[in-house]
């Protein structure tokens, strides 16, 4: 009788504990350890041991987006435009992260590091005390919801957690807009709604909210979208031989689908839940060596039936693959290429082709369409 309730109080604490997971913070793009990687190799060059991560610092430093006097816009009610909350969400971001580390660089003392985490509240604090919604008429209502306040979740992941000094209520105010402005959305699967590179834009912006509102059911929404949403599901996306459903299209949507898929998946693997990058036998690397080899000016083969959804309302289906942007190389290459190639042991030529001709990986030219800056925050 003993044995048998004290059976059933093991059994109750070992439910508990596989429902209860541990949230990983920071842990969206980026956790402490990778900060902190960050931080030798800037450490590093301003001692002289220069480095790629360190050159790449110095663009990124030196980048409009990265001043703590950037000028944010004038925040509105109604979004009914990208531009502006996208470059406001890029600066916030990118003032966020060299305040996360205590190690940082005497650079960034110089300048002030609290500087920087004061312009980054201040872009979150006025567009989170402003934003009420995205017009739902706006044609481009779903990437208005998910690149911008994606970005700005990662700022928002940072600066909450490490004491850079952000209020309880500009918190709750900031979880707020993610939920009762950006979710319902992002949250519908009709008409030509999260389709292609707009749904990976959208999985990547629902598992970023989820980590940051602790909300175990939207993260989990996520991660099973990322697999089979019905316009934008990883088989959807991307062929058994790496072609893109965007591929028809434009290199360009062609890469800034690979590169939300790619985040999806680095945020998946920060938390520790799932290893996105390995479904359907590493399909995302067989993505990035087809439009890479294509980029790069090499013949790939293109089958005209891998079509996205709705290919006619762009101008397809597209019978040919598509020289529009082609060699135009997107800031998504280096975070594949550490997770593959320097964790996995893989490999990926092509991608490392354009990896070596870049040398280092900037910011992107619609500022909210990734996070850039891969040389130096991603690779190890
Ligand atoms: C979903 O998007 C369509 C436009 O494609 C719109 O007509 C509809 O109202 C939206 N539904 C919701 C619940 O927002
Ligand atoms: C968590 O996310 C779901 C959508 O996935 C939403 O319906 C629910 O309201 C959220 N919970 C909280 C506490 O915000």
């Amino acid at each position: 009788m003993r044995t048998a309730s004290l059976g059933l109080v093991a059994l109750i604490l070992a439910v508990n504990v596989l429902s209860v997971r541990a949230w990983i913070h920071p842990g969206i793009l980026h956790k402490l350890s990778d900060m902190d990687r960050m931080s030798s190799y800037i450490s590093a060059g301003l001692a002289g041991t220069s480095s790629p991560q360190y050159q790449d610092y110095l663009l990124f430093a030196a980048d409009k987006f990265s001043s703590d006097v950037y000028q944010m816009s004038t925040p509105v009610a109604t979004l009914t435009s990208r531009a502006s909350f996208e470059a406001d969400a890029t600066a916030a971001y990118q003032n966020a992260l060299p305040s996360s580390s205590s190690t940082v660089s005497q650079m960034w003392k110089l300048t002030g590091i609290q500087l920087h985490a004061t312009k980054a509240i201040e872009i979150m604090d006025a567009w989170s005390g402003t934003l009420k919604s995205v017009d739902p008429n706006y044609l481009d209502m779903q990437l208005a919801s998910s690149l911008g306040p994606s970005i700005m979740t990662n700022a928002a992941e940072i600066i909450r957690y490490t004491s850079a000094g952000w209020t309880a209520s500009g918190i709750s105010r900031f979880s707020s807009m993610l939920n009762n402005v950006f979710y319902p959305r992002l949250n519908n699967h009709t008409g030509v709604q999260y389709e292609a590179n707009v749904g990976t834009g959208n999985t990547k912006a629902l598992m970023a909210f989820g980590v940051f509102t602790e909300n175990t059911t939207m993260y989990n929404e996520a991660i099973s979208l990322y697999s089979n949403e019905r316009c934008s599901g990883l088989a959807l996306d991307i062929s058994p031989t790496g072609q893109s459903s965007e591929s028809g299209r434009d290199q360009g949507h062609a890469q800034l689908g690979l590169g939300n898929l790619a985040e999806s998946c680095q945020i998946a693997w920060i938390q520790g839940t799932n290893d996105l990058f390995a479904l359907l036998s590493n399909r995302l690397l067989m993505g990035y060596e087809y439009t890479a080899k294509y980029n790069l000016g090499n013949t790939v083969s293109y089958d005209a039936t891998f079509q996205r959804c709705d290919a006619n309302l762009l101008g397809g289906p597209f019978t040919v693959i598509s020289p529009t942007g082609r060699g135009v190389f997107r800031p998504i290459y280096e975070l594949a290429y550490a997770h593959y190639v320097s964790i996995k042991g893989l490999s990926m030529p092509f991608s490392l082709q354009i990896i070596n001709r870049v040398g280092t990986e900037e910011g992107n030219t619609s500022p909210a369409d990734g996070s850039g800056w891969g040389t130096l925050k991603f690779r190890l």
